[in-house]
């Protein structure tokens, strides 16, 4: 399996199970049916509300011997009510009690965004902290102090901006390994790939099969429906394959980590098959011309009136 190369060795596969929209009940199931068809990276977070039963089956697939704990890398992330620095050890620690782990591999903030201690989501602009009162700085010092005590391997960022994470490589004293952002063909974001690739920072793509099973918050009545697009369809034909592996396989070939999220046992054994599917320059360049800036994931629940987030100061566009 293909992987991401860290600076001290450490290697993450570029395919993993993602979680979000995996309710507790069908979460257990899904990572032990995953990891004993060969999965090796779980991507979680604490807002996902799903870590305890994560941890569950982790649990017994070591016990069970199916894998070791070495064997796999786990991701999670930060939740906003948590970028305090006070309280990031802690965000940290319930994660890891929920996990059943001694440490992740990977911990991430998981948005340029604070809310008030206590806030799962916001209700009003009262609920939030500005990024002038918590600068994503401060919030990084605490992540930073996370890696010397062990509690994680390596730290990054997710939904961040080329200008934010430009401006976090300038101050940090352990460079932000890793942005976790949508991508997907109809979002590609080159701009971003070219600037991580410049500054060894990796991307991992999350909803690469635009999320049909999001929140309807998220949702629009005429929006596209990725693995519905021709040209990915008529691509899946010639190749013998579904458009879902087609757009997985496009992620990995692109250099990114990808994190499909299925709770379907046909589903994840033909997504893992994907990462082992290689497209030809003709099928890359015919992705790339599907680009339309299209975020199926936007920035709805951390822009209610008075808050002091914007589409526009949140993606620097
Ligand atoms: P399910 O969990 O029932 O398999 P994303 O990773 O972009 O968030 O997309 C996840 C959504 O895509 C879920 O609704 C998931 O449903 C569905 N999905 C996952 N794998 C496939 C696949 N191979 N073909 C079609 N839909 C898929």
């Amino acid at each position: 399996m293909k992987t991401l190369k860290f600076a001290n060795g450490d290697e993450m596969p570029s395919f993993g199970l993602g979680t979000w929209k995996s309710a507790p009940g069908d979460v257990y199931e899904a990572v032990k049916t995953a990891v004993k068809l060969g999965y090796r990276h779980i991507d979680c977070a604490s807002i996902y509300g799903n870590e305890a039963e994560i941890g569950a089956a982790l649990s017994e697939l070591f016990a069970d011997g199916v894998v070791t704990r070495e064997e796999m890398w786990i991701t999670s992330k930060l939740w906003n009510d948590s970028h305090a620095p006070d309280d990031v050890a802690p965000a940290l620690q319930g994660t890891l009690d929920h996990l059943k782990l001694d440490y992740v591999d990977l911990y991430l903030m998981h948005w340029p965004v604070a809310l008030k201690k206590g806030i799962t989501l916001a209700e009003s602009g009262d609920d939030f902290i500005s990024l002038d009162e918590l600068p994503v700085a401060k919030t990084w010092e605490a992540m930073e102090y996370l890696v010397m005590a062990g509690g994680c391997r390596h730290i990054g960022v997710s939904n961040f901006s080329v200008p934010k994470l430009s401006a976090l490589l300038e101050v940090a004293n352990r460079a932000p390994e890793m942005n976790q952002i949508e991508l997907h063909p109809y979002l590609q974001q080159p701009e971003m790939l070219e600037f991580c690739r410049s500054r060894d920072v990796h991307l991992t793509a999350y909803s690469p099969l635009g999320a049909p099973d999001r929140p309807g918050v998220f949702k629009a009545d005429d929006e596209p429906v990725l693995l519905e697009d021709k040209v990915v369809l008529e691509l899946a034909d010639s190749l013998g394959v579904s458009a879902a592996q087609v757009l997985i396989a496009w992620a990995i070939a692109r250099g990114t980590a990808v994190i499909p999220k299925s709770i379907n046992p046909e589903r994840l054994k033909q997504n893992l098959k994907a990462a082992a599917l290689t497209l030809s320059a003709a099928d890359m360049a015919a992705i790339a011309a599907l680009d339309r800036r299209r975020r199926y994931v936007d920035v709805q629940l951390w822009t209610p009136p008075g808050s002091p987030y914007t589409a526009a100061n949140i993606w620097d566009q």
